[in-house]
C-alpha cells in the first residue's frame, strides 16, 4: 500500500525531466556492503535459482491485479490508464523495493494517448464490408454521428496532397495502402476536407493499423482488405458513382503512464547491459502472457540476481504503452542523452515467453542491418538452445516490440520470443510439438490470454535464457563489441511495416 500512495504521488506531482535525474547518475550512490560476501554472478548457477512456481504465482497475481479494472472494462485488463495497469506498476514497484537496495529504481512518467473506439460503422453502395475496421487512434466522425459521401479515389498511393482530387472534400477519400504511413494518408484526406478516409489493401487481407500520433488534420479512418476492396476499385475505375456512410464513435486521449527501472547499485555505471519486457495489456485482456510472462520473467531473474555480485551494470526496464505503440520505450530512448545512450552496450527485448503453441523464436537482428553487436547477442540465444538440445526459428526484427527505439539510435538489440498471432507450420510442429496451423498465441490480443495462457515449459526454459543472457554480460564485456557512435539508423532510412503490433503503413 505505501508504494502505491508513491506511484500516485509520483504520477501527479513530478515532472518527466525531475524523474530522469535517478537514471543517469549511479555515482553518487555506493556500492560498499551491497554485494559483500556475495559470489560473483555466475550463469549456471543463476539459472538454476530460477523456479516455474514462482513465475506461475506471480502469473495468479497478475491476473487478479488485472480484475481490477473489471469496474471500468467490465472485464480483466492491464492497458495503460486502467486501474489494472496502475496495481501492475504498484506491485512490480514494491517487489523490487523488497529486493534491500541492490537495486536503484526510478519511475519515469510520461504523456501517452490512448484511443478507444466505442462503435463503427462503413456502409459502401449497399454494402458491409466485412473487413472494414477502424484505425487505431483514429478520430471520431465529425460530432460522433454517420457522415455521408460518395467514395473518391485518390491518386497512386495517397502519399502527396496532388493526389488527392479538389471532389475529395466533403466526401470519403479511398486510398491504397503503401509507400506512407496510414497517419500520413489520413492528415492529407482531412487537410482536402474528406469526411472519412478509407485505406484499401494492396494484399488481399485485411488492414488492422493505427494513425500513430494524433494530428488535428486526422479524418476517421479504416483499413479494408484488398478482397473487398477488388470490385469497389472496378467500378469506380469505370466511372460508377458508389456512395457511402461511415460512422465511428471514438476517443482520443492524452493519459499520462510510468516506465519502471531497476539498476543495479553494483558493476561499472559506465557498461550496461539493459533489458525490457512491458507492464500494459491490450483492453481486450489481462495479457498474462503478452507480456505479463515477459514482465514476471524480468522480475523473477531481478530478485534471483541479487543473490549475486556483478562487473557490469545491469538495467531492467518496465516499458509502459508498448501495446499503443512503443511509447515507453520510445520515449526512454529520445530522452537519454548521448553520453548516456554510450553507456547501454545493449538491449534485449522479453515480449511472450510463454506462448501455448510455442517455437522458441529469435529476433534474427544481423550486424549488417543492425548496429554491431546485435548479432553477437543473437549468437548467444542460438548457442544456449543449441546447448539444451532445443530446436530454434529465427522470426524478422522488424519493429514490433520495444528494441526498436534502441536499434535506431545506434543501440545494439535483440531478443527472444515465443510467437504470437503467426501460424505454427508443420516443420515447426515437429520442432516444438504443439498444433500445426493455430496461432502460437491463441489467445492474442484477447480475453482468454490468462493464467491458462502460458506453456509451462517454454516459459521456464525461456527465464533461464534471459538469466543467462543478463548473467553473461553481467560478469563481462570481452567478447563484445564496443559501441560505436550512438546514432546510426535514421528513422526513416529503414522503414518498418510495423511500430508496435499494429501495422503502420
Ligand atoms: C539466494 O540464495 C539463498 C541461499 O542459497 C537461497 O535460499 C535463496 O532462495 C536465494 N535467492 C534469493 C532471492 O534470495
Ligand atoms: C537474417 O537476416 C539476414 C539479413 O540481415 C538475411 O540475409 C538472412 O537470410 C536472415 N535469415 C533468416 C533465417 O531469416
Ligand atoms: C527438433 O526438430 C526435429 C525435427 O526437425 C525433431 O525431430 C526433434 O525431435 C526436435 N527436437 C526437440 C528437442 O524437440
Ligand atoms: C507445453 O508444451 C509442451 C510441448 O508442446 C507440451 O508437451 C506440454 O503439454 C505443454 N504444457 C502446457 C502446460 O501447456
Amino acid at each position: 500500500m505505501a508504494s502505491r500512495t508513491l506511484l500516485l504521488a509520483v504520477l501527479g506531482a513530478a515532472t518527466a525531466s525531475e524523474l530522469q535525474i535517478p537514471l543517469f547518475s549511479q555515482q553518487g550512490q555506493s556500492a560498499a556492503g551491497n554485494s559483500l560476501g556475495k559470489p560473483l554472478i555466475n550463469t549456471d548457477y543463476l539459472q538454476a535459482s530460477i523456479k516455474i512456481e514462482n513465475l506461475l504465482d506471480r502469473a495468479k497475481d497478475l491476473y487478479k491485479i488485472a480484475q481490477t479494472s473489471e469496474d471500468e472494462y467490465s472485464h480483466p485488463t492491464r492497458v495503460i490508464g486502467s486501474e489494472g495497469h496502475a496495481r501492475t506498476l504498484e506491485y512490480i514497484y514494491s517487489a523490487l523495493e523488497g529486493l534491500g537496495g541492490y537495486y536503484t529504481l526510478s519511475q519515469q512518467p510520461f504523456p501517452a494517448v490512448l484511443g478507444k473506439v466505442y462503435e463503427s460503422r462503413l456502409v459502401i453502395g449497399h454494402e458491409v464490408p466485412e473487413s472494414a475496421s477502424p484505425m487505431s487512434l483514429t478520430p471520431p466522425t465529425a460530432h460522433k454521428q454517420p457522415v455521408y459521401g460518395n467514395l473518391v479515389l485518390v491518386a497512386n498511393e495517397g502519399c502527396d496532397a496532388s493526389d488527392y482530387p479538389a471532389d475529395v472534400a466533403g466526401n470519403v477519400a479511398f486510398v491504397l495502402r503503401g509507400t506512407c504511413s496510414f497517419g500520413t494518408k489520413s492528415q492529407l484526406a482531412g487537410k482536402v476536407g474528406a469526411v472519412a478516409a478509407v485505406v484499401y489493401n494492396y494484399e488481399s487481407g485485411e488492414v488492422s493499423g493505427t494513425l500513430e500520433s494524433p494530428t488535428p488534420d486526422h479524418v476517421a479512418t479504416f483499413g479494408l482488405s484488398g478482397k473487398d476492396a477488388g470490385p469497389i476499385l472496378k467500378k469506380l475505375k469505370a466511372g460508377e458513382v458508389i456512395d457511402s456512410i461511415a460512422y465511428i464513435d471514438a476517443e482520443v486521449k492524452q493519459i499520462q503512464t510510468t516506465n519502471i527501472i531497476a539498476q543495479t547499485v553494483e558493476g561499472d555505471p559506465d557498461n550496461c547491459v539493459m533489458l525490457g519486457g512491458h507492464s500494459d495489456s491490450v483492453s481486450e485482456g489481462p495479457g498474462i502472457n503478452d507480456d505479463g510472462s515477459g514482465s514476471l520473467t524480468l522480475l523473477e531473474v531481478a530478485t534471483q540476481l541479487t543473490n549475486f555480485s556483478v562487473n557490469n551494470c545491469v538495467r531492467f526496464a518496465w516499458w509502459a504503452g508498448e501495446e499503443e505503440g512503443l511509447l515507453g520505450s520510445d520515449y526512454y530512448v529520445d530522452v537519454l542523452p548521448e553520453e548516456e545512450n554510450m553507456k547501454i552496450r545493449l538491449f534485449m527485448d522479453y515480449d511472450m515467453m510463454g506462448s501455448p503453441n510455442f517455437a522458441y523464436q529469435v529476433y534474427n537482428a544481423t550486424n549488417a542491418a543492425n548496429p554491431v553487436g546485435s548479432e553477437q547477442l543473437r549468437d548467444l540465444y542460438l548457442d544456449w538452445y543449441s546447448a539444451q538440445g532445443l530446436n530454434y526459428t529465427f522470426i524478422p526484427f522488424d519493429g514490433r516490440s520495444d528494441y526498436d527505439a534502441f536499434i535506431r539510435n545506434g543501440i545494439p538489440g535483440g531478443g527472444i520470443a515465443t510467437g504470437a498471432e503467426g501460424v505454427k507450420t508443420k516443420e515447426e510442429e515437429a520442432m516444438f510439438g504443439g498444433k500445426a496451423g493455430d496461432w502460437y498465441d491463441p489467445c492474442y490480443h484477447q480475453l482468454c490470454d490468462d493464467t491458462g495462457n502460458v506453456n509451462s515449459t517454454a516459459w521456464l526454459v525461456n527465464t533461464k535464457l534471459v538469466a543467462h543472457s543478463v548473467a553473461t554480460f553481467a560478469l563481462s564485456f570481452d567478447d563484445f563489441p564496443e559501441r560505436t557512435k550512438a546514432s546510426t539508423l535514421g528513422a526513416d532510412e529503414q522503414p518498418t511495416k510495423y511500430h508496435g503490433h499494429r501495422l503502420v503503413l
